[in-house]
């Protein structure tokens, strides 16, 4: 997968591609990840990208003219999949919208600053907006940072334990079952006695009923879906 992030703030982006699950994707050949700074864009000597917005309100509001030369750029040399505009008002991302964002090959994000970008540029350039909850950052890079990793993970070959990602939570729309790793016992608090039996059929099924009854606790929302 190519994934190519348009920011202002580029530095923002960079570190977290550079340790643990997302260089290893990199390392491995699996992904790639290009950032691209919009003032490289401008053409105007203070390197401006955002204007006051019509009809008065506070905040400015980010130009059309560089996101659509920086999109447009990248488009005239590969076919994009999706080009994402990060922003509160968008679709909340969940593990569904991450699985579909995994199997696809080429895609841009837009990372929204200020107020956001122009209407007409989410009109005629944006196919998928996203939203990682609801609450207002004070800019798309932190979200497409979360949506990079989210989706990067699922990626066939990025985890060593293929099942892994399989496993987690939000899979089959269950919250994960409580894991456990050695001692079996510590300050007297023991391991369930299921999980040191070496009966793994029935280990199956507690795990399964732990999932149901964790998620009839915490998010009952989900086995609603
Ligand atoms: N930009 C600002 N807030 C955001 C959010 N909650 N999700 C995605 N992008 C954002």
């Amino acid at each position: 997968m190519r994934i190519d992030i348009i920011t202002v703030v580029p530095d923002l982006l960079k570190s977290p591609f550079e340790a643990s699950i997302m260089k290893r994707s990199i390392d491995k050949g699996l992904v790639s990840v290009h950032f691209h700074n919009l003032r490289d864009y401008v053409t105007d000597n203070y390197r401006q990208v955002d204007d006051y917005q019509f009809g008065g309100g506070a905040g400015m509001v980010m130009m059309i003219e560089p996101i659509d030369k920086c999109i447009s750029a990248l488009k005239s040399q590969r076919d994009y999949d999706e080009v994402i505009y990060m922003t509160p008002d968008g679709e909340t991302l969940n593990q569904g919208g991450a699985n579909q964002l995994s199997l696809l090959k080429n895609i841009i994000i837009l990372c929204g600053h200020y107020k956001g970008v122009d209407q007409r540029v989410r009109d005629h350039f944006i196919t998928k907006e996203i939203s990682i909850g609801d609450y207002v950052l004070s800019g798309g890079e932190l979200g497409a940072l979360i949506l990079c990793d989210a989706v990067i993970r699922l990626i066939p070959g990025v985890l060593g334990n293929e099942t892994s990602a399989l496993t987690d939570s939000f899979q089959d729309n269950l919250l994960a079952p409580p894991i456990y790793t050695r001692p079996a016992e510590y300050k007297g608090w023991k391991v369930p006695d299921i999980l040191t039996s070496g009966n793994f059929p029935k280990i199956e099924s507690w795990r399964e009923e732990q999932a149901y009854q964790r998620t009839k606790e915490r998010r009952p929302d989900l086995l609603d879906d």
